[in-house]
Parts: C-alpha cells; structure tokens; sequence
C-alpha cells in the first residue's frame, strides 16, 4: 500500500503515474484475470500506471524502452519484492529472496548446475522419462476406456520426473515416486492467497491453506533428510544438485547449511516444474489446434538424423515453436522488484519503497512488435529476433531465471521426442484460455488428446 512508500524521499521531485483506486479489488482483478486486468489498466490510465496491490505499490509497465531502463539499472538499487510472503513459503535462503553479494554469490555457484555439459548430461534421462511417462499415461487412459490423455497431468508428471532426478537424485524408482508423491504434495497444498499475502499465512486446526504448506513441506523434508543421510552413509558419488549443494561451497570456503539447501531446493521444485509442464500444454495445445505449424514441425523433425536429445536441442522451427508458446502465454504476467533508491520511469519519478514490474504479457502482445499477437505462430521467430525487451519469458536483468536454458532444453526434448513418434488428436474443440494457479498462470483446461497412432 502507499504507506509503505519511504516518506524521506524527496516528495517535490515524486511523480507517480495514475491507476485503478483501491487495493483488495485490483488485487482480485489482477489473481482472477491478470491479462485483461493489465491491458484494462494500460488502456484506461495509460503505460506505466500504478497498482496498489494487497503486497504493496507497483508500477507496471509493458512499453520496450521503460522495461529497458528497469532493467539496465544497477542491481543495487532493487530489493525483492513481497520478501515478508516469500520467506515463510520458501525459506530464508532462497535465490528469490537474496539480495546484494549473496544474491550474486549464489547466482554463481547454482548457475553451471543448469547449463552447459551439466546440462546436456541430463538429456537422455528426460527422453526417457517422456516416453516412459507417455505410455503410463496411455495406459491409464486405455484403463479409464476414454483414451483420453489429460496432457497437463502427463507434462506435469514429466517434469516432475525430470525435476526431482535433476535436484533430488532419485534414481531408484522407489525413492524417485516417493519424491514426486510429496513435492506434488506441497505443489498441490500452494493456494494463490498464500503467495499474495503474509495475512493468509493463519493456522486453523491443521485445516487452513497454510498448514496444509506446512505439513506437506514438513513431509517432503523429512523425506530429504532421509536422502541425505542414506547418501553419506554409501558415500557413493552421486551428479544430482542436492548431492552438488551437500559438497559445495562459496568462493570463501564457506558450506551452505541443510536450511538453506531445503530452501533452494523448494526454491527450484517451484520456480522449475510447474513452469516448464505448464508451456509444454500450451504448446501440443497450440500445435494440434493449428494444423500449418504442426505439419511445419512434422517435417522439420522428419528430416533430423535421430531423435536423440542433440539433434533434437538444435531444431530451429522446434525452438520458435516454444518460443512462440511462451509469447503467447508467459507463465509469469509480471516479474517485479522493489526500489531502494528513486527511479526515473519515462515522465515519473518514483519513490524508494516504490516496486516496479515489467508486464510481460503486455510486452509480449504488442501488436506493433507482434502483428496479430493472438495468432500462434512459430514463423515469427525465424523471420526476425527481438530484443531482451520485447520478449521476456524467462524475465530478465540480474534475476533472469537461472532455469531458462534448462527449460528450453527440456521443452526441445519432450515435445521433439513426443511430436514425433506419436499422431494426436485434441479431444475437445472448445478454446482453451489462460487461468490463474498460485503465482503461475496456466491453461483452463488440462488439454485432453487422444493417441491416433504410433508414428
Ligand atoms: C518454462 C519454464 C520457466 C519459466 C517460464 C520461468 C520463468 C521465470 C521468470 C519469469 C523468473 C523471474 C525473473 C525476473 O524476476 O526477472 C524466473 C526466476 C527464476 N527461475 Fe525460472 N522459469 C522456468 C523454469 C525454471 C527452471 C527449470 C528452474 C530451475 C530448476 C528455474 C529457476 C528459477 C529461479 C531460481 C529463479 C529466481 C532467479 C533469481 O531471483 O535470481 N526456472 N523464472
């Protein structure tokens, strides 16, 4: 709310741009209908205008050259924003809440864990892990007698698979099920409200949102606990980022504690597996709802050597088509942060205290930067590139997500590897729309398919 805005700054110089009254309502607008409550917002008040949402003061923007001038900034002059509800979720330790020298200093221990050879060395698994998970789920459908694929359940399953042998090790398919039974758990028990403010974090009786979290992050780390000590106990080498975390340490020689280790790794199973199931819906459901870009994506993958993750990661009409699926749907409608030295915005002077937040969806449906902005088409991306400023999927500055090449590596793998050894067929024709999850924002439906055939 205003009152959070630091009354020392110099209020002769602060110029605030207008927009919507009020506070509870706006917030609802924007958890409900965040796309048209933005554009609503844009059209009436003008680009940037300013929300008072229920976590704080904001101004929003979607225009390239004030998204630039965020993100050109010193690094210094930004706070996290909504730390106070990020902090009992996620931990004190987490990279979205770090801020100066340990919000760099952690940037560059985790970032080679998901780039590079690290990286690739985990292709092979996420291949497997897709067409392993796409003959249970087409099992379960023959069992069920509809043949109906929900695809969200499907993605949401691979990437848990992929996510937990990623982070958590869990190779073992006992331990890796366990591991993807609690974090669905704590996944399933993160209500909206709880990410929007600090007050819905009450007790009730074990019944209440918040103490749903708790015990299902208390389940999933008890689980952890476990896996830590059975691994020191085998000592056995093991390439996972839990293990890496359990032996690294900072440019001072200092080690990370199980605390803050808990807090990245809930941290990743967050920011990581949700976003990436939730774009690979919206790419099959793009693709078989427009036959031109899958027939142009058929003969793409038709004409590689293999399937094998390589040839796959290196598919250009593959890599606009996700592209294009995280224009058209962000997953994240804005990426936010927080002044601690005034900002000049364009025409305004903002306040210390004040948050600013790049609107990506507003960015990414421009129409003079994308020519009919609600037409899904992959083209765009090869006949031209576009600057860091118009197009953010991944958001950008110093808190780009760290995930980003591994999830573009991910969605290649899956859908390339899906695309092209199975025909499908979407079970319903109604449109499926965009729909608020927790912070994430995701297909209305869960995209039922059918299989027509192996290819
Ligand atoms: C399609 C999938 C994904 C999307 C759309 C996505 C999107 C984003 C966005 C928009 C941000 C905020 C950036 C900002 O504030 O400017 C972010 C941050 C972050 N993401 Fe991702 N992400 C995805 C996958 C992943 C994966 C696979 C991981 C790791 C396993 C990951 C880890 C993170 C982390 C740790 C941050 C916080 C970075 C920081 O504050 O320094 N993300 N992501």
């Amino acid at each position: 709310m205003l009152s959070d805005i630091d009354s020392s700054s110099n209020k002769m110089e602060i110029r605030l741009p207008p927009g919507p009254r009020g506070s509870w309502l706006p917030t609802m607008q924007l958890i409900r209908n965040p796309r048209a409550a933005l554009e609503k917002w844009a059209k009436e008040y003008g680009d940037p205008f300013l929300l008072n949402a229920l976590n704080g003061p904001v101004v929003v923007t979607g225009r390239e050259d004030l998204i630039r001038t965020i993100h050109g900034q010193d690094p210094g002059i930004y706070a996290p924003f909504a730390t106070p509800t990020i902090i009992p979720l996620m931990g004190n330790g987490s990279m979205l809440i770090l801020e100066g020298e340990p919000h760099r200093r952690e940037r560059r221990l985790m970032m080679p864990m998901f780039h590079g050879d690290r990286m690739k060395s985990y292709g092979e698994s996420m291949q497997q892990c897709s067409t392993e998970q796409f003959e249970v789920h087409r099992d379960r459908a023959k069992r069920a007698r509809d043949n109906n694929i929900v695809t969200l359940e499907l993605m949401t399953d691979i990437s848990l698979e992929v996510i937990v042998k990623t982070i958590f090790g869990g190779n073992e398919r006992e331990l890796a099920t366990k591991l993807m039974d609690a974090s669905r758990k704590v996944v399933a028990c993160s209500s909206p409200l709880l990410f929007f403010s600090r007050k819905t974090h009450l007790p009730f009786f074990g019944f209440s949102p918040w103490d749903r979290w708790r015990q299902a992050k208390k389940e999933l780390f008890l689980l952890l606990d476990e896996v830590i000590e059975k691994r020191q106990q085998s000592k056995s080498a093991s390439d996972d980022i839990l293990s890496m975390l359990c032996l690294a340490t900072y440019e001072d020689g200092q080690s990370i504690t199980r605390e803050h280790i808990y807090s990245e790794l809930m941290t990743f199973l967050f920011a990581g597996h949700e976003t990436t199931a939730l774009s690979m819906t919206w790419a099959i459901y793009h693709l078989h709802n427009n036959k031109a870009a899958l027939s142009s994506l058929r003969k793409e993958l038709d004409s590689l050597p293999d399937d094998s993750p390589s040839s796959l990661s290196t598919a250009t009409y593959l890599k606009a088509t996700i592209q294009e699926t995280l224009r058209i749907h962000p997953i994240l409608t804005e990426t936010l942060r927080k002044l601690k030295s005034p900002l000049q915005l364009g025409d305004f002077m903002l306040p210390v205290g004040m948050a600013v937040a790049p609107a990506t969806v507003l960015a990414h449906h421009n129409a003079s930067t994308y020519p009919d902005p609600e037409l899904f088409r992959p083209e765009r991306f090869i006949e031209r590139s576009y600057s860091p400023f118009e197009y953010m999927p991944f958001g950008g500055g110093h808190r780009r997500c760290i995930g980003a090449a591994f999830a573009s590596y991910e969605m290649a793998i899956v859908l390339g590897t899906i695309i092209k050894r199975y025909e499908l067929e979407l079970v319903d024709s109604k449109p499926v729309v965009p729909k608020r999850r927790n912070v994430t924002i995701g297909p209305s439906s869960g995209v039922p398919i059918r299989v027509l055939s192996n290819r």
